[in-house]
């Protein structure tokens, strides 16, 4: 069952337009070399213009019917802590990329982070679509129901969103020319936000929902949030190389950076209500499952930027 289980796992990232990203975490080449050809910004945004997508056209009403008749309110709760954790994270990058959009030296650089900012405001109201139409929560307005939802949240989501990327972007809005904050910004939002964070949630919550197959509309737009989000990070490691290249100093800053970020990182896997360290189980995988996931997919990422 485990095996059958993480090939289903690989075979979403298999998918042609998750693998049109040239995320490295798609690419088992990049356990071994550093010698991997990553698409360039305007290359980005081509990709960016081909893959759109609407949260109006997604169906949730069988959605609807899974979550009040089919999943136990057990499992509703459970469910709470990665839904509330992705909807206010989408709400939090999507306020703090601008800054870094600013700070950016190119404006090949800037106009795809522009489309970025648009990607993370669509799927801001994706989650606010899934919620109002599946019925999750009593408020309605969205930022009632950031409110509502955020008292699933654990303290190290706050940790890492609100004190370590908030006073990073809080410097890059005072000193936009600081290129070390910069490399410090994208380490943290691109690297561990998106590419371990997000994205290993993302298999798993898609995973798990196929199995059990429930929430299909649900799964249907998290598999476009995840096709943006394997293209952001694609942004970010092809950044993050070409300073790692460029000098030293950048080098060192990915590297505390990290450093930094990696312990409260994997506290945010665990909800505010788990126990059994890493054996705790949520929805048939084990918290070492998910951390050996990210961990092979930031290695990747890692190795082809110049650090591994
Ligand atoms: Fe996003
Ligand atoms: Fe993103």
């Amino acid at each position: 069952m485990e095996a059958k289980e993480a090939a289903g796992i690989r075979s979403r990232t298999q998918r042609a337009d998750y693998q049109a990203t040239a995320d490295p975490a798609l690419n088992e080449a990049a356990d071994r070399t550093a010698d991997i050809k990553l698409l360039g910004y305007g290359e980005l945004y081509d990709l960016w213009e081909r893959q759109q997508w609407q949260t109006q056209e997604l169906d949730f009403s069988q959605d609807r019917e899974d979550w009040h008749e089919r999943i136990p309110e057990e499992e509703r709760f459970q469910r709470m802590y990665g839904l509330s954790s992705f909807f206010i994270g989408e709400q939090k990058v999507a306020e703090e990329l601008g800054p870094i959009m600013r700070a950016a030296p190119t404006e090949d650089q800037k106009v795809f982070l522009c489309t970025q900012i648009a990607d993370e405001a669509r799927h801001v109201r994706f989650f606010e679509r899934f919620y109002r139409e599946v019925g999750v929560l009593e408020a309605d307005g969205l930022s009632e129901m950031l409110t509502e939802t955020s008292s699933h949240l654990n303290q190290n989501f706050g940790e890492l969103f609100d004190e370590m990327l908030g006073s990073r972007t809080e410097r890059l809005s005072q000193e936009p020319e600081d290129t070390e904050a910069l490399v410090e910004a994208v380490t943290l939002y691109h690297m561990v936000i998106e590419g371990m964070l997000a994205l290993t949630g993302q298999h798993f919550i898609m995973e798990y929902n196929e199995r059990e197959n429930t929430l299909p509309g649900f799964v249907e737009g998290f598999g476009n949030v995840a096709r943006d989000e394997h293209r952001h990070v694609a942004f970010g490691s092809v950044f993050l190389r070409e300073k790692a290249h460029e000098d030293d100093r950048y080098k060192a800053a990915i590297q505390r950076t990290l450093e930094q970020a990696l312990p409260i990182a994997d506290g945010v896997f665990s909800p505010p209500w788990a126990e059994g360290g890493d054996d705790f189980e949520l929805f048939g995988y084990s918290l070492g499952e998910t951390r050996q996931f990210a961990a092979t997919c930031l290695m990747r990422r890692l190795k082809v930027i110049g650090l591994g």
